[in-house]
């Protein structure tokens, strides 16, 4: 059974995918152990406590300096004996002290198709607005592992979607959301699940089914 600790920051759109696709079977033999959120009025937080899930918040408001919240943070992810982090829409940059504790066992799902559109500064409606901004006629997510660099870990999944005429930051958001991450978050952590993920020279591979 793969234990998953989810962080989340807003809405929870992306854990409720996760949430979901363990209740229909596309996800299996996975638990979610927890829900943390920095922010303790993330939605995300209620649709854990929905879904019975244990939800807490650890905001760094709450500690005096950064460091005791990471350590904070890190040692609630082993309290509750995790295999996998999940960064669900987690606006919080991850220390180095829990990149080295969950080398390759953190992931990440960026509204992009990286490396378009991400890095520091790129997170939520901003990387929608810069998309727009561009031009480009397509755009979507990516699920990757997170290390030392702003969204530069090996990437495991990507789903291209389509830039619309008229499209707006909220409504190309919506549209990637729905068609991409939705789908390819589950998808990554029933690979990893099932052992089918392989890190090698900063890049992954998948097992064939
Ligand atoms: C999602 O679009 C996710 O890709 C993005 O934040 C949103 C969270 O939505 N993450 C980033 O921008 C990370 N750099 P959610 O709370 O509804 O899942």
């Amino acid at each position: 059974m793969l234990k998953l600790t989810v962080l989340v920051s807003g809405g929870g759109t992306n854990l409720q995918a996760i949430i979901d696709s363990i209740a229909d079977g596309r996800i299996t033999d996975t638990e979610i152990v927890q829900v943390i959120s920095n922010n303790p009025k993330a939605y995300a937080l209620e649709r854990a406590a929905k879904a019975g899930i244990p939800a807490l918040c650890i905001s760094p408001k709450s500690y005096e300096n950064r460091e005791l919240f990471h350590e904070a943070l890190l040692a609630q992810i082993r309290k509750a004996d995790t295999d996998l982090i999940v960064l669900a829409g987690f606006m919080v940059v991850v220390p180095p002290s829990i990149i080295q504790a969950y080398k390759n066992r953190i992931i990440n799902i960026h509204p992009s198709l990286i490396p378009s559109f991400c890095g520091k500064g790129y997170y939520g409606l901003h990387v929608h607005e810069a998309a727009l901004a561009k031009g480009v006629k397509v755009s979507g997510a990516t699920v990757h592992f997170v290390d030392e660099g702003t969204d530069t870990g090996p990437i495991i999944l990507q789903k291209a979607v389509a830039v619309e005429q008229g499209d707006t930051p909220e409504t190309l958001q919506r549209r990637i959301m729905e068609q991409a991450e939705w789908k390819i978050m589950p998808q990554a952590i029933q690979l990893i699940a099932h052992g089918k993920v392989h890190v090698r020279d900063g890049r992954t591979f998948i097992d064939p089914d």
